[in-house]
């Protein structure tokens, strides 16, 4: 029997592989994948009680409920002061739903989308999902003055659009406003799309993150992708959502039909809670990932081998580990056997990525730090 290019070409994440090797020892501190373990709020788990004893569990609107339309609206408007109507707002099973179908919404096969390095890998395999081609830009070479500058050398007559994501998992890393005009000045000038991921935008602890969005002339040419899951820690509700243009959000509804019909109706019930009542709910995750980001940080810098900045966002931390002699690979592979770690090698966000780990702060902030003194020994240790 045989199976389609679809799936020979979609290549196996290094993410879930430390996930999956991490389940071989049960003592292990697991900080692979991006899924604290931070309970769901209880008024939102309240709301999805409520819902599923209304008997909410049927199919709903391709597109989603009203009320999620209309409260995502009013978020929007609310933190990025941009309006969107209910017919120009698409919900999705996550936002990996709603950033598959908004790519195989713009993309046609042989089409070019560029997508800035290191980044989370399911761009890759999304893109090529559409049979369009991945181009990247590596963003932690050179000064942040000159991305702009890179993405423009990047495009071709068949790119049509690109996308970022910031704050950017892997690296926590926040594009300047300056960065994002550069990025808005491109897409106007070669008729691109920007697909905005932004699914860390509300878990920010120093400086400002801006959105593209809020430059004159981008609501016009901007995909926006966001969901609930890292904002409230609902991960497994499954619902996402797409911000566009009136045809771009009628096409991922259109598409929706045939991939999910549409996001689980009890959590879209749940998630309108969520938003309802979202400045409490976030300030307070968003502070316990400071505080966690905060100690790991500290922790780690003791080592005289890993390199890291101050972390300003998210809640991964991206480590410079080129000091210990090892690749990526060696030390996330060396690290788990030895200390029953897991976190992710850096090369598993693209080339760019080598030379990193990346640590997803996951745990409570006693295990992070205990977790922590493990990676120092680790990487401190004498190698002949
Ligand atoms: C950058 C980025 N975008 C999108 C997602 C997917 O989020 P969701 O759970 O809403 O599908 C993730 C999940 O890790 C992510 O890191």
């Amino acid at each position: 029997m045989f199976v389609s290019r679809t799936v020979k070409e979609n290549e196996p994440q290094l993410v879930r592989k430390l996930y999956d090797k991490s389940k071989e020892y049960s003592d292990v501190a697991d900080l692979t994948l991006g899924d604290p373990d931070i309970p769901t709020p209880k008024p939102i788990i309240d709301a999805a009680c409520r819902a599923l004893g209304e008997n909410k569990t049927k199919y709903t609107a391709n597109a989603g409920i009203t009320e999620l339309r209309e409260a995502i609206g009013r978020d929007v408007k609310k933190r990025l002061g941009v309006y969107y109507s209910t017919d120009e707002i698409a919900v999705t099973a996550g936002a990996m739903g709603g950033l598959y179908l908004s790519a195989a919404s713009v993309l046609d096969p042989g089409d070019e989308m560029i997508i800035l390095e290191p980044h989370w890998p399911n761009y890759t395999n999304m893109v090529k999902m559409t049979k369009a081609a991945p181009i990247y830009v590596n963003c932690l070479e050179g000064a942040p003055e000159e991305l702009a500058g890179k993405i423009e050398r990047a495009v071709t007559d068949k790119t049509k659009a690109v996308i970022i994501n910031s704050p950017s998992n892997p690296t926590g890393a926040v594009l300047t406003f300056e960065q994002l005009k550069g990025i808005a000045g491109i897409a106007k000038k070669h008729d691109l799309w920007v697909l905005s991921d932004e699914v860390y935008h509300t878990i920010v602890f120093e400086g400002e993150c801006r959105s593209i969005l809020e430059i004159e002339g981008m609501k016009e040419r901007t995909i926006l992708i966001d969901s609930v899951s890292k904002r409230f820690s609902m991960t497994g509700f499954r619902v996402g959502f797409v911000c566009a243009p009136k045809e771009i959000a009628s096409a991922v509804a259109t598409l929706e039909e045939n991939v999910n019909s549409c996001a689980c109706m009890f959590a879209q019930y749940a998630s309108v809670a969520a938003l309802e009542n979202s400045s409490p709910l976030e300030k307070a995750i968003c502070e316990t990932f400071r505080k966690r980001c905060r100690a790991m940080t500290n922790e780690l810098r003791k080592s005289k081998n890993l390199v890291l900045g101050d972390a300003v966002s998210t809640f991964y931390l991206f480590v410079d580990i080129k000091k210990t002699g090892l690749t990526s690979e060696e030390f996330a592979y060396g690290l788990l056997d030895e200390k029953h770690i897991a976190v992710v090698p850096g090369n598993a966000f693209n080339k760019a990525g080598e030379g990193y780990i990346r640590i997803a702060c996951t745990l409570s902030e006693e295990k992070l730090v205990a977790a922590a003194r493990k990676i120092v020994e680790f990487a401190d240790k004498e190698r002949s």
